[in-house]
């Protein structure tokens, strides 16, 4: 099974089950003598784990990250930097039911077809669990970008048709949800309560947003900053779109509309999302990420079993209600990890630094 390395220069490789020992990563290309301790990562697993939400799983894992190698005498050395976090609370017996039939909507069929088996204890690696490893790499990230004054925040803007109207970011860690505005947080409760009573799971759109990053990140052609951000993002399960700036909105402006205009103060509007070329151009990065309804629901659906013989599934696991809000710090991290690999490679081939900070 390949493709579990991210990034170039600071590449993560992420490893373990949902149901296993545990999970992990392997950071190759960490700078040395960043400060590290395993304080560092609380706050994000807290913000991700299972358990922490009315809309969240119940499963109740403490996600306390292990630093296994890459750090003495609390910095980070060079050496590849391991992180591994144990499964505590992982119950594969509601899973029997998956044993011979496929959760329509999840990984299990197109897995099944792909490798001839599937592990229907909680779907293995393409179980939501494997997010927890992405979100101690994005710690690590953080770190890279932090003294930089670069800031990462994600919140979300729509779960289950309720959307966010009036955003005060400041508001972000007081709502459930990391909604901005707490009206809506408090009808997507609703939402989320009647979801759960119906046995029925909600998808929503988050928005990330970038502040403070520098001018000349992303590579062209191929690794164009806004083409690396929208894999990372389209990586993580449930993401079905990402938008960048005006997104598809733009398809409905005339150029005029669209353009940005520069003046010696910067531009006046930001269309662009803070890309253009595919590098980034001082301005803020905003993405958005659209979500399906996480596939796990308690209602009667019709399948088929390996033999390929319909069949009925009611499987009653541990679930969320929607991947919000436990995607958000995800997301974050993941454009941490674009973010922190793209300064990186802009450090070792930069022969215009000057310039680029001109503005
Ligand atoms: C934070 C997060 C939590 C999730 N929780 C669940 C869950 O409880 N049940 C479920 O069936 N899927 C859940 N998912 C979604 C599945 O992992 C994902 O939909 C599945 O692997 C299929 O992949 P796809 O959505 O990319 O097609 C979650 C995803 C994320 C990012």
């Amino acid at each position: 099974m390949a493709g579990n390395s991210f990034g170039r220069i600071f590449r993560i490789t992420t490893f373990g089950e949902s149901h296993g020992n545990g999970l992990g990563v392997v950071i190759d290309g960490c700078p040395p003598r960043i400060p590290l301790t395993r304080e560092d990562f609380v706050r994000d697993m807290v913000r991700r784990r299972p358990g922490a939400a009315p809309v969240a799983s119940p499963r109740k894992e403490a996600d306390q990250v292990e630093i296994q190698s890459g750090v003495f005498e609390d910095i980070t050395t060079g050496a590849p930097l391991m992180l591994f976090i144990r499964n505590q609370d992982a119950d594969s017996r509601p899973y029997e039911v998956l044993r011979e039939v496929f959760r329509p909507g999840h990984g299990d069929y197109s897995y099944f077809r792909k490798y001839g088996h599937f592990d229907f204890r909680g779907g293995g690696r393409y179980s939501a669990r494997e997010t927890a490893a992405r979100v101690a790499a994005g710690v690590v990230a953080g770190k890279i970008l932090d003294p930089l004054g670069v800031k990462v925040v994600a919140y979300t803007l729509e779960l289950g048709g309720v959307k966010a109207k009036d955003i005060d970011l400041s508001l972000i860690e007081k709502s459930l949800f990391f909604c901005p505005d707490l009206l809506a947080s408090k009808k997507m409760e609703e939402i989320v309560s009647n979801a759960r009573k119906e046995e029925n799971s909600l998808g929503g759109i988050v928005e990330i947003l970038v502040k403070g990053c520098p001018a000349g990140l992303g590579e062209p052609v191929f690794d164009k900053l806004d083409a690396d951000l929208a894999k990372a993002i389209m990586s993580v399960g449930t993401v079905k779109g990402v938008e960048i700036g005006a997104g598809f909105e733009a398809v409905r402006l005339r150029g005029s509309e669209n353009n940005d205009p520069i003046t010696p103060k910067g531009f006046r509007s930001n269309h662009a999302g803070g890309i253009l070329g595919g590098i980034s151009n001082g301005d803020d990065i905003v993405l958005r990420a659209a979500m399906k309804p996480v596939p796990s629901i308690n209602l009667e659906q019709d399948t088929i079993d390996r033999k390929g013989q319909p069949s009925k599934l009611r499987f009653a696991g541990r679930h969320d209600i929607a991947s919000i809000p436990r995607i958000v710090p995800v997301l974050e991290a993941m454009v941490k990890l674009v973010l922190a690999d793209h300064y990186l490679r802009s450090k070792a081939i930069d022969s215009n630094d000057s310039q680029r900070r001109q503005f």
